[in-house]
This record gives C-alpha cells, structure tokens and sequence, in this order.
C-alpha cells in the first residue's frame, strides 16, 4: 500500500511517501526569508507555486493509496494548499482522505524511527515548545512555553546580532567557544517555561560580554529549563523514554543534556535524524497510516483545515 503524506503547516511543503511501513521518500520545499518572518498570504502563493512539482517528484510515478494531510495547527493560507491539494487527489484516485494532527505527526513518527513504545517527547521548534506524553486515551500537553517558543527565542536574539536566519545553528557554534557563564532569568514555572525575560536581559548585555560567552549562557540557561520540565513530566509519569523533536532537536548540546539526564535516572534517549525533526511530509503519512489501519475514516466534507487544533482535543483510537 502507498501512503502520501502533505505537510504545509508553515514555511514547508513536503510530501512523504510509505510503501507498507517503509519510507520511500520525502520531498520538500521550503519557504526562505531573509527576516525569518512569514506573511501568510505569500505562504500560500509558495505552497500553490511548489505544490505540483514536489508532489510529482515524490510519487514519481506510482499511484497512492491512502492520502493523508496536515489538518491543524498552523497558518491558515499554507494549511488551505495542502487540504485542497489532498481533497484533490483522492477524487481523482478515488482513494480513502485522512487529516492529521501535525503535531501527534511528530510524535509518531519519532515512536517509528526510535522504536520506543511511549516516550515523553520534548517539542521545540520556532513555534512551538511542548512536553508532550500519552495519558488516559490522549496525548496531553505537559508542560510548554507561556510566550515564545525557543526556537524564536533563538532567532530573535540572533537577528539583533544579525547573525542570519534561522539563527541556532550559529548560535550553536557560537556557544561552542563560550568560556564564562553569565547569569540570566531562570524562569520555570510548574511545568511550562518562559523565555521573555531572558531575551529582555540578554538583549541588554550585547556588547558588554563577548557574544561567545552570551550564546553559551543562552543556551544552558534555555535548555536547562526544558530539561527539568522534561524530567518532571517523566518522574510524574513514570515513563522512561525520551525523544526531542522540532527544528531545535537539531542541536548537538540540547541532544547531550537530553542524554545526561536521561542516563542519570536510568530512562533510555535516542536522537532521531534531522531532517525528520523539522516538518516533513512523511511524519503526516505515517500517522495517517496508522490512524486508517485503526479504522478512522473521513469524509471529504471533514476535511476543513482545523487552524488551532489542540493536541489534547485529538482521541486516540490506534493506542
Ligand atoms: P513548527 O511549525 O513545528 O513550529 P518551525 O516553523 O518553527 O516549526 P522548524 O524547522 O521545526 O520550524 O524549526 C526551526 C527552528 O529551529 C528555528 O528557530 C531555528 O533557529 C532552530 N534551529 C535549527 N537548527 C538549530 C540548531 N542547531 N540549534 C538550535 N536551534 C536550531
Ligand atoms: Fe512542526
């Protein structure tokens, strides 16, 4: 069986191809700005613009038989190509349509790559931090960020250096040479964090420090707080499996934290390959497969683009 998978949350547009369980590929192409910013009108023009070719490329030829896409959460013009896109393609092939949580898709596909049967997953993308775990039929949000996610804590302290977008690669670097750390806003609050204060702070000290030694204070300060929510959510439930997902699992120090923690309480950690950590098609194929073999079904008139679909308001049948 052949499943195509649509993403077009945000700034990409990626199709996933399974063949059964196995991926075959994954094609994308994304949206690049020199600010970073994203104006939802020219999102959408890039989907429609983009969206026949890499479907084309991915398919390659060969007839789906299972379409499965991003219903929600995202930006309403990119998330509108992609569900017209799919609703299209099902008539013409007359195939089963599933819309999918985008992010239980990272979820998923982070169980399938790791092989863990129910792990705490650690979200942090530009958009999003989220401890996410499965509880009681759902997967609950846990903890996440009061204001900004980390990945735009990143970005924005990196465009005040005009260090580029996206900004945490450099500032990983960066970090690298940093030799003194300097305190900033330790902001953990029960089980969500909050990134504000520390970019009001750090954003006052450029210049007075060497900015080697600002992104590694950056970086400890924010990955420790995402680490102790983390651990908290883990004790809490008991669950001693962890994978970290989103643009920012990318990052080599967050990765060793995660594993350090982890080792010290006995709980297993395993990294999964970049390119499956930020959105992707193939993450929406392989939980559309998985929620039709558990016998979801929908009609095409149920496949309207949910824009702030909560995590939690999605029932779990295939668990
Ligand atoms: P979502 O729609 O899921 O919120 P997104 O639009 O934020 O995703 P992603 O590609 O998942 O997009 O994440 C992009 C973020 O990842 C950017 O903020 C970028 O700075 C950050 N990032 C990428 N590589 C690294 C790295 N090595 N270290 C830290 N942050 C990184
Ligand atoms: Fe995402």
């Amino acid at each position: 069986m052949i499943t195509l998978g649509i993403e077009s949350t945000a700034h990409s547009f990626g199709v996933g191809i399974l063949d059964g369980d196995d991926i075959i590929t994954d094609e994308r192409a994304v949206l690049k700005t020199e600010s970073g910013g994203m104006v939802p009108r020219e999102l959408g023009e890039h989907h429609a613009t983009v969206c026949k070719n890499v479907i084309e490329k991915a398919l390659s030829g060969k007839k789906p038989d299972l379409i499965a896409f991003s219903q929600g959460p995202g930006i309403g013009h990119a998330l509108r190509v992609g569900a017209v896109a799919a609703r299209s393609i099902a008539m013409k092939h007359n195939i089963p349509i599933i819309g999918v949580n985008h992010c239980i898709a990272h979820l998923e596909i982070a169980r399938k790559l790791t092989g863990f049967k129910d792990p705490i997953m650690l979200y942090v993308s530009g958009g999003n931090t989220q401890i996410i775990g499965f509880e009681s039929g759902r997967y609950r949000v846990f903890g996440e960020t009061l204001d900004i996610g980390i990945g735009n804590l990143l970005d924005v302290f990196g465009r005040k250096l005009g260090l580029g977008f996206p900004a945490g690669p450099n500032i990983e670097k960066l970090a690298k040479k940093g030799k003194e750390f300097i305190e900033l806003p330790y902001s953990v609050k029960g089980m969500d964090v909050s990134f504000t204060g520390i970019l009001t702070k750090i954003g006052g000290m450029i210049g007075k420090h060497s900015l080697n030694d600002l992104c590694f204070s950056l970086q400890e300060t924010s990955f420790s707080m995402l680490i102790e929510v983390s651990e908290r959510a883990m004790a809490h439930t008991l669950k001693d499996e962890l994978v970290i997902t989103g643009g920012v699992a990318a990052n080599k120090r967050l990765r060793e934290m995660c594993g350090i923690m982890c080792d010290e309480r006995g709980a297993s950690f395993k990294p999964i390959e970049a390119k499956y950590c930020t959105d992707n098609g193939t993450m929406i194929a392989v939980l559309g497969k998985i929620m039709h073999e558990s016998g979801s079904r929908q009609n095409i008139d149920e496949t309207a683009i949910l824009q702030r679909w909560r995590t939690d308001d999605v029932d779990v049948t295939w668990r």
